[in-house]
């Protein structure tokens, strides 16, 4: 018996290290077997740990996480190559234990694998999400749910955190997109769902040890790993009791929301009588569609706007050549879907908040469904694949003095906007799973800013210098270290 076990051993070993001699795989530092490079993975700069290690390896550098290999892709050249010239090969999703929990084992957009389900979930979300950018839907969802916020700053007596009216606003503009309902600004399931979301993130930024030794979970699962499953829970049981009032409720040809949006979907594979999409379109398929446009929009959302505060208050000429801009351009009236395109150095800064705020930081891994290539090193299927969006942002190759924060970089000489951004901004990723939101992110934010900055002068309290300290809440994701604002009115509301 001990014969054959050593001799079956022997023969996978010899089977794997001639699987491997096939390929040639990306170069990276040694480590030990299984535990991997335990320094990078759980280092607090671990985007700029990748960064560092690509100046030795190159742009294609290949890290253990524990026993998963994952290759990184550090500059825009391979990056563009797998995205978008070999797009089909690297659009898979690898499945970690809690992607596959989160999406109620792969039925969402954002964490499932390349395939024709994946395929229809994101033609038909793409399609509800276009339906807010006709006329002045969108405007007015958030121009109401500014206003209320804005008058509440201004109540504001004393030094407080943007942060705060950060969550706030986006998770109310995404509750009204997504359920079709306006709340009052202290409305306690919105509060709820706030704190349950900062809790979900939490447990990620703290690194589950389940999705390294997937077993785990079944055996002995981790206090953290409990704490993750009932939050997520949670989390989609107020997405499963939106939509089922929504069926409830729901008037054929009326569409309210997205929820509405998804149903309208539904209905339309029935009229048609189509079988095989309708099995595509059970209610776990919708709800998670529903899940993925409310926590992909709300983190990158907010914390967009936190860091776009942040380098307003450590450069105020620079706010305040956005509101020389804003002023000219709107008058009297207030930033609209009418000024967007005449907006363009607030929309430089809005783009430069993007490029130097780490808000993606890795993005959303990536698995290749076939093996590949990149920059000249084979990648087998199933690999692990992740963009390093921050080492692209601050590329010196591309970026002259990428610490910098300078709108000017997007603007040609004449203040106006350059037709094409440039080469190694990537905030949004590319290729077939560029982020579905794009498109609505965009104008969404810059409105939200130019708002804020016509309103008021925002700066940090008399006497405190800004702080430069950065911490991070995720796979590669940064915010700024808590600081607290004071706001002026600027035309005496
Ligand atoms: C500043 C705002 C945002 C940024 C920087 C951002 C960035 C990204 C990135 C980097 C990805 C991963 C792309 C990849 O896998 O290569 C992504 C995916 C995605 N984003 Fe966004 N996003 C933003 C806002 C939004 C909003 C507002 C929505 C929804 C309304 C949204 C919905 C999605 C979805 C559904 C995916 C998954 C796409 C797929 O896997 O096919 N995002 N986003």
């Amino acid at each position: 018996m001990q014969t054959v076990l050593v001799g079956i051993g022997i023969g996978l070993l010899v089977y794997y290290v001639i699987k491997r001699m096939r390929y040639r795989l990306p170069p990276g530092p040694w480590c030990i077997p299984l535990i991997g490079h335990y320094k990078v993975y759980t280092s607090a700069e671990v985007h700029r740990k990748v960064t560092q290690l690509s100046k030795e390896y190159g742009p294609v550098v290949r890290l253990s996480f524990g026993p998963v290999t994952m290759v990184f892709l550090n500059d825009v050249d391979v990056v563009l190559e797998a995205l978008v010239k070999k797009k089909a090969d690297f659009a898979g999703r690898p499945t970690f234990s809690s992607s596959y929990t989160f999406s109620e084992g792969g039925k969402d957009i954002a964490l499932s694998t390349y395939s024709p389900t994946w395929n229809l979930h994101r033609k038909i979300a793409g399609k509800a999400l276009r339906h807010y950018l006709q006329g002045d839907l969108l405007e007015d969802m958030i121009q109401d749910n500014l206003d209320k916020f804005l008058k509440k700053m201004a109540q504001e007596t004393e030094p407080f955190s943007f942060k705060h009216y950060a969550d706030l606003m986006v998770f109310h503009q995404l509750y009204t997109i997504c359920f079709g309902e306006k709340r009052s600004t202290d409305d306690a399931e919105v509060k709820a769902l706030i704190k349950l979301n900062e809790d979900l993130l939490a447990d990620f930024g703290s690194g589950l040890l389940e999705d390294i030794v997937p077993y785990l979970k079944d055996i002995y699962p981790t206090a953290s790993w409990k704490k993750f499953v009932n939050t997520t829970e949670q989390l989609l049981n107020v997405i499963r009791a939106k939509f089922k009032q929504h069926m409830d409720t729901f008037r054929p040809g009326v569409n309210r929301d997205f929820i509405d949006s998804m149903l309208i979907a539904r209905q339309e594979a029935e009229n048609e009588g189509d079988e095989a999409v309708l099995q595509k379109l059970d209610d776990t398929h919708l709800i998670q569609t529903v899940a993925d446009i409310f926590f992909a929009g709300v983190d990158t959302t907010r914390m967009t706007m936190d860091w776009f505060v942040y380098y307003m208050t450590r450069h105020p000429e620079i706010q305040s050549q956005c509101q020389e801009e804003i002023d000219r351009v709107v008058g009297s009236d207030h930033p609209s879907m009418k000024h967007r395109n005449s907006l363009e150095f607030t929309e430089a800064c809005l783009f430069e908040t993007m490029r130097l705020g780490s808000v993606v930081g890795f993005g959303i891994p990536h698995m290749n469904i076939c093996d590949s290539q990149v920059g000249g090193y084979d990648i087998p299927s199933g690999t692990t694949v992740v963009i390093n969006h921050w080492a692209l942002h601050h590329d010196p190759k591309y970026w002259k003095d990428p610490e910098k924060f300078d709108p000017h970089r997007y603007l040609d000489e004449n203040g106006k906007m350059k037709p094409t951004r440039p080469e190694s901004w990537l905030p949004f990723s590319a290729g077939r799973r560029v982020c579905l939101g794009e498109t609505v992110a965009k104008p969404e934010i810059l409105l939200m800013c130019a708002n804020l900055l016509k309103r008021f002068k925002i700066s940090l309290p008399n006497g405190v210098e800004p702080n430069l300290d950065f911490k991070l809440v995720g796979f590669g994701v940064e915010l700024p270290s808590e600081y607290n604002i004071i706001v002026k009115e600027r035309f005496g509301n």
